[in-house]
């Protein structure tokens, strides 16, 4: 038997009723803050990323699907949606107006990475990127976009580690600060943290196996390192955050594994899960100088995302969604030929004014049919038997009250509709 490749998954049965909650929680969420659709493709140059995610970081260096099309182009099947976001925005001029925009998306992302579970190589992703606007206020609805959507899907205990990265002079002096401290204690660290204090220092703070060590613990904060004009704004950040009811914790150790990063980085977690990577449940931050650095636009970026495979595990752990089942609102019945004729006509009636219906495509008997608007939840059963057709009418049951009527044929759509 052919199986999937590692680290794909096959969403099914309840989990699938999740997944599509979840989709239908993020439109509308994202409608209410007026972020727009954008879709953009699965695979792209693979320049993009390098120039965008970074040459140094882990996932660049370690975790792209790289592939050559017959045409011999560098493809990479895309590890975040940032990158497509930034390149549509600037390759369609889409900054021509209005000044400020405001995308969504949500699609499969690709990294070759150690699966487990919260960690697959093929993932979905929701997330949006706002380009045009500098203002804090924008950091903070960015946040608390996602602190609500999640909220909405009733996930409790959220908390979003927050931190400032600054502007370049910040980073400069920061950087500068965290080499000399380091050096000294170089040895200590692990494999991959030594080859980062060469290509991309900030990335030992968020190291997971050095997470614990006292020297990870001391390490100069970016907060202290800020410029004026820096600091100022991260207040403003965290002002607007109270305001919003945003359950926050400045995190000097959030420096994101990204490299187009600067000013505000945030991820967020329920305090309900036991802290390890996977328990991250969405994160993102400001990219102010990837715009210019991807196309000659001189402008402002900030976003998020979510994993959305990560946030259904979590839903399951949930009381409200453990006994989750798929319901529908009516079964139609028949047994001969006449009755089946009259059935196709109502359950299609019934579809096209948004009545979720089933009937029999597998010749089962009555009992059998029975059975099958149990397994379905049905609400109502339509039992058709040719006597009543005969009169114009039909047998309906409510599955629950157990309740039967005779209702007019031609009145059927409107009953049912009345009393679901
Ligand atoms: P990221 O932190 O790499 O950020 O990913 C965001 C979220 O995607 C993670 O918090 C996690 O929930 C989910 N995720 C990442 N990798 C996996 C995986 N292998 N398996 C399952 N879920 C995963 C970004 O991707 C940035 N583009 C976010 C952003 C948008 N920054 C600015 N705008």
């Amino acid at each position: 038997m052919i199986t999937k490749p590692k680290g794909t998954t096959d969403i099914t049965g309840n989990d699938a009723l999740l997944w599509e909650y979840v989709n239908s929680v993020v439109s509308n969420i994202m409608t209410a803050y007026n972020y727009e659709y954008i879709r953009t493709p699965i695979f792209e140059m693979s320049e993009l990323y390098h120039r965008s995610v970074g040459e140094n970081s882990d996932i660049v260096r370690k975790e792209t699907y790289d592939f050559k099309d017959k045409g011999n182009r560098n493809l990479t099947l895309r590890p975040e949606g940032t990158a497509g976001v930034v390149r549509s925005y600037l390759e369609n001029k889409l900054y021509a107006s209005p000044d400020i925009k405001k995308y969504y998306y949500n699609g499969t992302m690709y990294r070759y990475e150690r699966p487990q579970t919260g960690r697959l190589r093929e993932f979905t992703q929701f997330g949006v990127e706002v380009i045009g606007s500098n203002d804090p206020i924008i950091d903070a609805e960015v946040i608390s976009l996602q602190y609500h959507l999640l909220e909405a899907l009733h996930i409790n205990n959220l908390q979003v580690n927050i931190n400032t990265l600054g502007d370049e002079e910040s980073r400069a002096n920061y950087k500068e600060a965290l080499l000399k401290y380091l050096k000294p204690h170089i040895n200590e660290l692990c494999e991959d943290c030594k080859e980062r204090f060469k290509t991309n220092p900030l990335r030992i703070l968020d190291c997971k196996i050095d997470a614990n060590s006292e020297i990870l613990k001391n390490a100069p904060k970016t907060i202290n390192y800020l410029t004026k004009d820096a600091k100022d704004r991260f207040e403003k950040v965290l002002r607007y955050l109270d305001l919003l009811e945003v359950d926050y914790e400045v995190n000097p150790r959030i420096v994101r594994g990204l490299d187009y990063y600067d000013h505000t980085v945030f991820e967020i977690v329920s305090l309900d899960k036991e802290e390890t990577s996977q328990s991250v449940l969405g994160g993102g931050g400001r990219y102010n100088k990837l715009i210019k650095e991807l196309g000659n636009k001189d402008t402002y970026g900030i976003g998020f995302a979510c994993g959305i495979d990560r946030i259904v595990n979590m839903m399951k752990e949930i009381e409200l969604y453990k006994n989750v089942q798929k319901e529908i609102d009516c079964y139609v019945m028949y047994v001969s030929e006449e009755e089946k004729l009259h059935a196709i006509e109502i359950v299609q009636n019934l579809r096209l004014n948004g009545v979720v219906t089933e009937t029999d495509s597998l010749n089962k008997g009555l009992k059998g049919q029975f059975k099958e608007a149990d397994r379905l939840n049905a609400k109502f059963l339509i039992i058709l038997n040719n006597e009543d057709l005969k009169k114009g009418l039909v047998n309906v049951k409510d599955n629950h009250t157990k309740e039967e009527e005779k209702v007019d044929i031609d009145e059927i759509v409107e009953y049912i509709i009345g009393n679901l």
